[in-house]
């Protein structure tokens, strides 16, 4: 495969520490809440996650964490924003509903033009955008989380064409957990964790994406956060890792064994805020 050299594009994240972690429930299957957590250990390889983008010259935002909601480290799944526009998530479970009022207020206080939910949708859990694929693209899942009524929701409230994907694997419950954007028009994502049928429409719009096996998707592998260039990426997720240094991104391997008790990775704590293009860019 050839490639131009990778550019990586300054990013803003927002991101939750685990202050207030533990897997007190269950509601996806990587969740055992006969294991104990260690919950210095998650702050300790969260903030080494925090410093990592920070490192690589990003912008990390802190939502401050609330007692009762101990996915609240997860931040991706609190909203999805495109050019400035953010809609917001409404959960699927009682255990995080709350969740997303913390995040409202987040967006609200800095201004941004926030959209309610009608319809359940977690968002960047289940949405990803590729601004360079067709003029602008979003790829959204549902059959676990997400409903198919707020991809159209979505797409009403952002002004971008939204693909819907279906997931079938409950491992992979989440979109970001099959699938990753590794830049503006390209893909990463595990085939066997959606329907046939979306496996196609993958195949057609994204001809050249990395394809990722059942293993690199176990180790979290998909659920990375990249800017374009840099890929940060779950330390198990190592033949994951070869095969970007393939295609020419740079793996930046960071430990998170404590999250995956929670049943998400490196992308599921990062949210990628995407303000609106300043006038003339
Ligand atoms: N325990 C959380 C849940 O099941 C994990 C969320 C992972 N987040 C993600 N973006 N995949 O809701």
């Amino acid at each position: 495969m050839s490639y131009s050299e990778r550019l990586p594009r300054n990013r803003t994240y927002l991101m939750c520490p685990p202050e207030h972690f533990t897997v007190e429930y269950a509601i996806n299957p990587w969740m055992d809440t006969t294991v104990g957590v260690d919950a210095a250990l998650a702050l300790k390889q969260w903030t080494l996650l925090h410093d990592t983008l920070l490192d690589l010259g990003h912008t990390v935002h802190v939502l401050a964490p609330q007692p009762g909601l101990p996915d609240m480290v997860y931040a991706a799944n609190g909203a999805f924003s495109v050019d400035g526009t953010v809609y917001g998530a409404r959960f699927r479970h009682p255990q995080r509903f709350a969740e997303a009022a913390a995040h409202e207020g987040f967006y609200t206080a800095a201004q941004w033009s926030f959209a309610g939910p009608v319809h359940v949708n977690e968002g960047e859990g289940d949405f990803a955008y590729l601004p360079g694929a067709y003029g602008g693209l979003i790829l959204a899942g549902h059959g676990f989380r997400t409903e198919p009524a707020a991809h159209a929701e979505a797409q009403e409230v952002l002004g971008r064409p939204v693909v819907s994907l279906r997931l079938i694997d409950p491992a992979f419950y989440h979109l970001d957990t099959a699938l990753a954007a590794l830049d503006d028009r390209h893909i990463t994502y595990y085939p066997e964790a959606f329907s046939p049928a979306s496996q196609r429409i993958l195949r057609q719009l994204f001809p050249d994406a990395v394809i990722a096996d059942r293993h690199d998707a176990e180790a979290f592998g998909l659920n990375l956060v990249s800017d374009g260039r840099h890929v940060v990426l779950n330390t198990e997720a190592v033949a994951m890792a070869d095969k970007l240094r393939a295609v020419g991104y740079v793996p930046v391997p960071v430990e998170l064994s404590e999250l995956k008790r929670g049943g998400g990775s490196v992308k599921c704590a990062v949210a990628e805020l995407r303000p609106g293009a300043a006038p003339g860019e």
